[in-house]
């Protein structure tokens, strides 16, 4: 059976102060009720008191990216390496924001895979498509293409999230119909690409307290990425028991 996780991407919000205060107030709730591992993904200069705050809590931290390299004349960036030494154990990798905005490669992301792995990180790999692919009827294509470039060659462990782009922020998540029907061609794929069955598949994409129940229940839906519910603590404790 595959774990099941709850993530917060809290993208480029919260400063160390902010992140603290919402680890205060998840760990005075009881984290024993829900299924599912809660994972934070706070911004880099976060990391640090973040890991620090949830000590003794069961939460673990997730980076929201890094470089493909461990080392080097890479100005700016940060290693699955740097990050393992802080206590991170896990790391979102191919976001929607980062391919679209930043321009990764599937190839970069690929790297990324297997520097996480080696250094002892659970990537999750997230993969979705545009709009205009789902319109124009290339929604199993673009996943196919994603997943095959992102895990060639990745032997180990890791989570995948889909994401469709066109959900992202929208506060128009896709419909359960939807989830369920990409969840079976995802899991299809991974199976014609030989990946065992019991890797996570995360969804994500305007994730809410009003739909999460509905999309927990969805067939191979293993636990959410959540973007801007995970921003407010209620409302990411309420997700977190859906689950
Ligand atoms: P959202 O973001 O929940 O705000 O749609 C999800 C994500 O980007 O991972």
């Amino acid at each position: 059976m595959a774990n099941k996780y709850c993530v917060a991407n809290w993208k480029m919000n919260f400063n160390s102060q902010q992140g603290k205060e919402f680890i205060s107030s998840l760990n005075s709730k009881d984290l024993n009720n829900g299924q599912s591992q809660i994972i934070l993904c706070p911004s880099f200069t976060s990391i640090f008191s973040i890991v620090d705050a949830s000590k003794n809590s069961t939460v673990r931290i997730g980076a929201q990216n890094m470089h493909f390299e461990n080392s080097g004349a890479f100005t700016g960036e940060v290693s699955a390496n740097m990050l393992n030494e802080l206590g991170v154990n896990f790391v979102i990798l191919g976001h929607s924001e980062r391919r679209h905005i930043f321009g990764e490669s599937d190839k970069m992301i690929q790297s990324k895979m297997i520097q996480s792995i080696e250094n002892g990180l659970i990537p999750i790999l997230c993969i979705g498509e545009k709009l205009s692919d789902r319109e124009s009827g290339n929604t199993k294509k673009v996943l196919r293409s994603q997943l095959e470039f992102g895990l060639e060659n990745v032997s180990g462990e890791y989570i995948i999230a889909y994401e469709p782009v066109w959900a992202i922020g929208t506060g128009k998540s896709a419909t359960s119909e939807m989830v369920a029907e990409t969840h079976g061609v995802i899991r299809n794929i991974l199976a014609d690409l030989s990946i065992h069955d019991n890797v996570s598949l995360l969804y994500g994409g305007s994730v809410s307290p009003e739909n999460a129940s509905q999309l927990s229940a969805v067939q191979y839906v293993d636990g959410f990425l959540i973007g801007g519910a995970s921003l407010d603590v209620e409302k990411f404790y309420n997700i977190y028991l859906d689950l």
